[in-house]
């Protein structure tokens, strides 16, 4: 998948799994991104609970489909319905969440995939983790950079307002900390720029990079 999987045919042990062996797809991801005519990447959506990061992400997702490309958003709210059900919003948990997500989003990269992700990923250090994961140029960092002061006042789940009542533990921006991006490959003025010089923003660094094709 990466240049940094094993050999053919050794064995190996990550974490827990003991005794198993890489097994190399036959369909290569140069043959997929070649098939569908883009690259894939990952296109990592960080910043503060209502920043607008599934906002952006799903509307750069509907202007890629649009233009016929593979892609798919992984949502923080929506996957702690599924996949991370059983974490919390402690750090540790938050690390985890990251991690898995990050692992998710590399198992897209490998089909194909503009794998769009939406998630406060209030650490540094878990999103570099994931950044490390995949070959330089296929992690992303997007800053939605609407500052606390417009999160709250949009307050669109009135989540805000039940943290500051000490109704919600650890919140991202009142009781638990969010470190934003020092040098993300795109900071994104979501507090008050509108939606579709956002989303053009993400297409025409895509384009820059070869991702996708030149919109013609
Ligand atoms: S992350 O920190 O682990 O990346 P994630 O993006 O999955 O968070 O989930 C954040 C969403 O969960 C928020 O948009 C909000 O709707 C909800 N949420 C519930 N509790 C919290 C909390 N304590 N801190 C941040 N978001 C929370």
């Amino acid at each position: 998948m990466t240049s940094s999987n094993p050999a053919y045919g050794e064995l190996t042990s990550q974490g827990n799994s003991t005794n198993i062996v890489w097994h190399h797809s036959t369909v290569t991801r140069a043959a997929r991104c070649h098939q569908r005519g883009h690259r894939s990447a990952i296109l990592w959506f960080t910043g503060l609970s209502g920043a607008g990061k599934s906002t952006l992400a799903n509307a750069v997702n509907s202007a890629l489909f649009e233009q016929g490309m593979a892609c798919y958003v992984l949502d923080g709210d929506n996957v702690r319905h599924g996949l991370c059900k059983d974490l919390g919003f402690s750090d540790a948990d938050r690390e985890e969440n990251i991690r898995r997500i990050g692992e998710v989003a590399r198992l897209f990269v490998d089909a194909g995939v503009v794998a769009l992700t939406a998630f406060v990923s209030p650490f540094k250090a878990d999103r570099d983790k994931v950044r490390a994961l995949v070959e330089p140029g296929d992690f992303i960092e997007i800053y939605c950079a609407a500052d606390l002061g417009v999160c709250e006042q949009r307050d669109t789940k009135g989540l805000y307002a039940k943290a500051r009542a000490g109704e919600i533990k650890e919140f991202t921006g009142i009781s638990s900390p969010y470190e934003a991006p020092e040098s993300p490959e795109l900071s994104i003025d979501t507090g008050s720029q509108d939606l579709d010089a956002c989303v053009a923003q993400v297409l025409a660094y895509l384009e820059s990079k070869g991702i996708i094709p030149q919109a013609s």
